[in-house]
């Protein structure tokens, strides 16, 4: 893991030439950040098992996949079967969360723990030793293209130094509003992980558009 990774969110691609979008990223990025919605969790459908067993036969990334879904635990088998490589569910959304992140390593994938922007951000705190990768929501989930919230900042920041604290080597990542005037702030604050959605595809250049986000968050 590099000190900064952008994981482009193919939320925001053209999923009638999503392979192509994919490909104009693919040497600048290790993670693709693949966003599952339920309609239930969120107000908003997405991908889901298909598409994702579907480019995975056209890409060796690695799979950042963000389920917002209810009852993540019924669903994890098949997404570790599809080829996703760190399984991310929500806080909110499973009362057995060191169960959970068990089963997914259990599968040989790594267990990720999403934490939406109303929870209290202590509330994740005892379940960061479980934790492969932390994805701070600096959103409400459900859309791409919104503003990154005030506050998010201090909330990776208070994750990071919790993770510092523990001895953790999990991952931390950031997911909403990412873009040339919030990156850097969200990395300074210890973010590694960078998801961008609308900061990325559907730029006339969007590999470019990688490389500025990494350049603008180094400077
Ligand atoms: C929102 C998703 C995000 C989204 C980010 O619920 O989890 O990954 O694609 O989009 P941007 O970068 O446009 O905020
Ligand atoms: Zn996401």
């Amino acid at each position: 893991m590099n000190d900064i990774e952008i994981a482009p969110s193919i939320l925001s691609a053209d999923f009638g030439y999503l392979m192509k979008d994919i490909k104009d990223i693919e040497p600048f990025c290790k993670f693709l950040h693949l966003d599952v919605m339920d309609g239930h969790y969120v107000p908003n459908l997405t991908i889901g098992v298909p598409v994702i067993k579907t480019i995975r036969k056209h890409t060796d990334m690695i799979f950042d996949c963000h389920l917002m879904i209810t009852d993540p635990g019924k669903y994890i088998e098949p997404f570790a079967a599809a080829g996703c490589d760190y399984i991310t569910f929500h806080i909110e959304c499973s009362d057995d969360i060191e169960g959970l992140c068990n089963k997914i390593r259990a599968l040989g994938k790594k267990a990720g723990i999403a934490i939406h922007p109303d929870t209290p951000i202590e509330t994740i705190y005892p379940y960061l030793p479980y934790a492969d990768l932390v994805l701070i929501m600096s959103v409400r989930p459900g859309f791409g293209g919104q503003s990154y919230m005030d506050g998010s900042t201090e909330r990776i920041s208070l994750v990071r130094a919790e993770l510092d604290k523990i001895g953790s080597d999990a991952i931390l990542s950031v997911d909403g509003g990412i873009n040339m005037s919030t990156i850097k702030e969200a990395h300074d604050a210890g973010a590694k992980l960078l998801v961008a959605g609308s900061a990325v595809f559907g730029k006339e250049d969007q590999g470019k558009a990688v490389r500025d986000l990494i350049e603008c968050a180094l400077q």
